[in-house]
């Protein structure tokens, strides 16, 4: 007998309480929880019925797990993995306008060439997604559109041996199974209907790709459980304002998860970007102090990012830093080793610092990029033109050196680069690309010497810059 009680539950992160409070003890987000009714408390213990034997199989075994799709649309497919998997659960997260729909319905389209794809809408009509379609140019893809919500409904049509390719959820916030009293989007609901089309994707070979709108805080509204539920987690990401997306694998059982596919969004939909590295650098002026690019690695590709700083002069007691598109602890961190190990301090100053174009950047070779557009920006010295920057500051100042320099070097020189400012690596004081630029590398071990590089630029200029390098003496930067 089903007893009827009620629970209090985190909308942002799930965990579930058995009275109300305006903040989550789990994950201390505010006044996200809500009342949800439960069907029946789970059984304590399995009780006395045998269950059927399961059977075992070898490690070894032949899979069918290994055979991918190609949707076609190249950017997409290698932030999956190399293809969609089938039989396997896709979340796509975003923010609401960021262009969820407009990219699924495309990567539908392009599938529907191979298989057949279903886009099912439970917040637009039928005629909304058609106009969409159209503007896209994609109005002949032969692509099955309905509009519904209950999950109840979509797995009877849906359940069915008939070769389904691809079906698009959107969104799972939308979706409900009638057998729960909560209301849709709630945590419940988004499970157990999530759960559902899952269970129903898994035994019909299909991939399902759900949508889920994220909130302010970046959460999928509903659900942290949701991400353990799918087997690819990616969220699209941008800055409405500008018109580029970054589409980010976070999860991904089948394939990597640092790999990042960057489109623009246009007139007619969201175009590939294949060379992403001329849209993240801005315009380019030599004589601008406090911006420096930085040589860096997104998953799989490199890619040049400009970095921006500015240092204000404040009266505040503890002056304003605002971070975009990086970690605040870090420049916090690359603050202190300026201040303790080079002298250069900047506790009496605003500091801000911008990731060009609105991408977010993990890497922690970002560190000395950041440093130099800091170190730019107090000495009112530019970075000289055409240089790049990369490399790990340690907590003693000493810059490490990190992976995939050649590809990084390589990337610099084919948009023009001529010289970066980089890790001490033996012997490659002049290094040539496999593109044939030659890319003269300004090795350094320690902040020190960067901060060396700009102090000697004032009085010089760009032939001093390299000069000064090398009279940094290498014994001297440890001591
Ligand atoms: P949409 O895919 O509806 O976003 P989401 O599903 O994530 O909420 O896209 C919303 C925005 O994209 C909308 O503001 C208009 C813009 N857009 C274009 O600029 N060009 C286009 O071709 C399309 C279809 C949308
Ligand atoms: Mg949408």
């Amino acid at each position: 007998m089903a007893r009827q009680t009620r629970r209090f539950v985190c909308q942002a992160c799930g965990a579930s309480f058995t009275k109300w409070s305006g903040r989550c003890e789990s994950c201390g987000s505010w006044n996200a929880i809500i009342e949800e009714a439960i069907e029946a408390a789970a059984p304590r213990s399995l009780g006395r019925r045998r269950g059927h034997s399961i059977s075992f199989a070898d490690l070894q075994g032949v899979s069918e797990a290994a055979r991918r799709r190609r949707t076609g649309i190249a950017e997409f497919d290698r932030v999956c993995g190399g293809g969609i998997v089938p039989g396997s659960g896709i979340l796509v997260g975003g923010e609401p306008g960021i262009g969820k729909s407009t990219l699924l319905l495309q990567v539908a389209a392009a599938l529907a060439r191979e298989a057949p794809c279903a886009y099912i809408s439970g917040e637009e009509a039928v005629d909304q997604v058609r106009m969409r379609a159209e503007r896209l140019g994609l109005g002949s893809a032969s692509i099955q559109l309905a509009v519904a919500t209950d999950v109840r409904d979509i797995v009877s049509t849906l359940d069915r041996p008939d070769g389904l390719g691809l079906l698009v959820i959107d969104s799972i916030q939308t979706m409900f199974v009638d057998n729960l009293e909560s209301a849709p989007g709630t945590v419940a609901q988004v499970r157990a209907s999530a759960q559902a089309l899952i269970g129903l994707a898994k035994r019909r070979g299909f991939t399902v790709v759900l949508v889920g709108h994220v909130t302010k805080e970046g959460m999928i509204a509903g659900p942290k459980v949701l991400e353990h539920m799918v087997d690819t987690v990616l969220y699209f990401e941008g800055d409405t304002s500008h018109q580029f997306r970054v589409l980010r694998a976070v999860k991904n059982r089948f394939g990597p998860t640092d790999e990042i596919g960057v489109f623009e969004m246009t007139d007619a939909g969201l175009k590939e970007v294949t060379n992403p590295s001329a849209l993240f650098l801005s315009d380019q002026r030599d004589d601008v102090t406090g911006a420096s690019v930085f040589a860096g690695i997104e998953g799989s590709r490199p890619l040049l990012v400009e970095i921006q700083s500015l240092i204000a002069p404040s009266r505040l007691p503890s002056p304003r830093r605002a971070v975009v598109g990086w970690d605040a602890g870090r420049l916090a961190m690359i603050l202190a080793v300026l201040e303790a190990r080079c002298g250069l301090s900047l506790s009496g100053t605003e500091v801000y610092l911008n990731v060009a174009g609105g991408l977010r950047i993990g890497e922690p070779a970002a560190d000395l990029a950041v440093a130099a557009a800091l170190v730019s920006a107090a000495r009112g010295v530019p970075v000289p033109p055409k240089t790049v920057v990369f490399g790990e500051i340690g907590l003693s100042g000493e810059i490490r050196a990190v992976s995939r320099t050649e590809a990084r070097l390589k990337e610099a020189s084919k948009l023009g680069f001529t010289r970066a400012i980089a890790p001490t690596a033996p012997a490659d004081q002049k290094k040539r690309g496999r593109t044939g630029g030659a890319m003269e590398i300004v090795g350094i071990t320690h902040v020190r010497d960067l901060v060396g590089l700009f102090g000697a630029a004032r009085s010089g200029g760009e032939h001093e810059f390299g000069q000064a390098v090398r009279r940094v003496p290498k014994a001297a930067s440890h001591g």
